[in-house]
């Protein structure tokens, strides 16, 4: 550590007169989940049962991973999807380990500026809203591909789940009707869209109400029967395309049958003797959760206490650095060199921690000039298999429900993914998005992705899986569940309900929900020069799910005794579940 390091931790511990880690922390938290043989913490109960209904009939947590991803097509439609791409992280019970890229790719006709007027100016909307913002979906290629390489059971035992949900319908309960009321206008909007997510009248669908989709229960069993070919090469493209075309979209047939996954060599990177696994690029998630974790391992967050005035400086000064080289390096590893060994080197935190002012705010304008935002929605599950098999999904449509349209007769709502592109280098998108080169428009790229599937090992063997909503704020809820448990001792449940706060570079301030800082903290960080404000997130906070082997705590793993597998789904969600057996 540097002597500036140095001193400021001595003044903080004299300061505080801190001798040993906090035993007692936030106390609000629920016990999590506890199960012996396997776990499944998803956003909707119902695929949390689907997913333990494919584990209890001898699937493995890649079978389950599969099940879960079709039925939240079904029943979380703000999110879950066949419309749109994420990632998978799998650790299996030998150790080896595996990442699926099945992000969404821009269309062949896509180019640097599409989303330009003539004037050269961002034409509002245009990436986010309607056919031209839809990237070409990637989720059926990737959990078919999962299945194949490392599931055990049929398509058609894993997708009957869903099909049946999808056509016998399913009765709302207040998270579903919430949700679908958040995307009211835009479901609205769109005549196919609207008539499956609204009722016949126009009118929004009530708790009780059954919410039947025979079209999506169609290109399912289509799937289910004939493999991706029936979805990249058969009706459901012809239906996408033709919607596309007559609606001012860019989408070929081409670009469905030309769609292949990847698989990528996970990041990784150690914390504290932790190893920590998580998404490389396309994703910035992984590097960025890393280059925080490496530049905190050299201050002892634990002494210095959760959400002190002291803990939270040296947070946010290290995420303030780490976005910075976010937006600035990175992008689809086919497309741009990624300094991902510079970003993820040891040597490199250090220096930045020696640049950190450990008494005053740092000023992002002095990082470097550029910026970051958040997207509304996406949706992360974590699931944990009897042998110690291990997945991390993070999919998503970007926005809420994505760009708000249906291909009619597929009942598939399509992904808004164009927008997490760089519409023009400098220029906000419409949720403050600002990067660089490295992130702009080309046919058959990826856009940069802040999702973070991500799962933590000790000793070589299974610690925790974590991931979370949330646009850029994912790596921070991601990296806070983690330091939550390993620094402050936190229950799994504990660390991922407590209140979070996120600085991402630009704009230069620090968010925090409600009840994250306490009154003296926000004091000691104004006087330090930092800028806080109160932020609800929207629609909520983000929706972590994790899982913890082992006990629900630190200190209970340590102990011995607890559960062998302990679920948490993040409180604010109003329809997750923790489900094991
Ligand atoms: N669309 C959100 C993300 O990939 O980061």
């Amino acid at each position: 550590m540097s002597s500036r390091g140095r001193s400021f931790l001595a003044a903080v511990l004299s300061a505080t007169l801190v001798l040993a880690p906090p035993q007692i922390l936030l106390a609000a938290s629920p016990q999590p989940v506890g199960a012996q043989n396997g776990m499944v913490v998803t956003a909707h109960h119902l695929a949390s049962e689907a997913g333990v209904e494919a584990l209890k009939s001898g699937g493995n947590a890649i079978d389950a991973a599969v099940a879960v991803g079709y039925v939240l097509a079904v029943v979380y439609p703000v999110a879950g999807n066949i419309g749109g791409g994420g990632f998978m992280t799998i650790r299996l019970k030998d150790g080896k380990t595996a990442f699926l890229d099945f992000r969404e790719r821009a269309p062949l006709a896509a180019t640097k500026t599409m989303y330009l007027d003539a004037n050269g100016d961002v034409v509002k909307g245009a990436s986010t809203n309607g056919y031209l913002a839809v990237g070409v979906p990637g989720s059926v290629m990737g959990l078919e591909t999962a299945r194949e390489k490392y599931g055990t059971k049929s398509r058609a035992e894993l997708m009957a789940p869903a099909i049946k949900l999808a056509r016998d319908g399913f009765s709302l309960e207040q998270g579903d009707v919430a949700s679908l009321a958040s995307g009211f206008k835009k479901l609205s909007s769109d005549k196919a869209a609207a008539a499956i997510f609204l009722k016949p009248d126009g009118k929004p669908l009530e708790i009780a109400d059954t919410l039947k989709q025979p079209d999506l229960a169609t290109s399912l069993e289509a799937v289910s029967k004939d493999g991706p070919d029936a979805f990249y090469k058969g009706a459901v493209a012809d239906k996408i395309v033709d919607a596309s075309r007559a609606t001012g979209g860019i989408l070929a047939k081409q670009d469905f049958e030309q769609y292949a996954v990847r698989e990528l060599e996970p990041v990784t990177c150690s914390y504290r003797g932790y190893q920590i696994l998580s998404s490389p690029p396309p994703s910035s998630g992984g590097i960025i959760i890393c280059e925080i974790l490496n530049i905190l391992e050299g201050y002892p967050l634990s002494y210095l206490g959760q959400s002190s005035s002291a803990t939270v400086h040296a947070m946010v000064e290290a995420m303030r650095y780490a976005f910075a080289d976010r937006n600035a390096a990175l992008g689809d590893p086919d497309f741009v060199k990624n300094p991902v060994s510079t970003l993820l080197d040891k040597t490199y935190a250090k220096a930045i921690r020696d640049s950190i002012n450990p008494y005053k705010a740092g000023k992002s304008a002095d990082v470097t000039p550029l910026g970051l935002a958040e997207s509304n929605e996406t949706t992360h599950y974590s699931i944990v298999d009897k042998d110690g098999n291990a997945v991390a999904v993070t999919y998503t449509l970007n926005g809420s429900f994505g760009a708000g349209v249906v291909a009619p007769g597929t009942g598939i709502l399509l992904n808004n993914e164009m927008d997490d592109f760089t519409s023009k280098p400098g220029v906000a998108n419409l949720y403050g998005l600002v990067q660089g080169e490295a992130n702009a428009i080309a046919p058959k790229k990826t856009p940069l992705s802040s999702m973070s599937p991500t799962i933590v090992t000790k000793d070589g063997k299974l610690f925790m899986v974590i991931g979370s909503p949330g646009g850029a704020r994912i790596i921070t809820i991601t990296l806070e569940a983690i330091i939550n448990v390993i620094d402050h001792g936190m229950t799994i449940q504990e660390a991922i309900d407590a209140p979070r706060f996120h600085h991402q570079w630009q704009p230069d301030r620090v968010v925090m929900e409600p009840y994250a800082l306490s009154s003296d903290t926000l004091k000691m960080l104004a006087e330090m020069g930092h800028n806080v404000q109160l932020d609800l997130g929207w629609p909520i906070w983000g929706q972590a799910a994790g899982i913890l082997v082992g006990g629900k705590s630190l200190s209970e793993i340590e102990q011995g005794g607890g559960a062998r597998l302990n679920g948490a789904m993040d409180s604010r969600a109003a329809s997750g579940a923790a489900k094991g057996y």
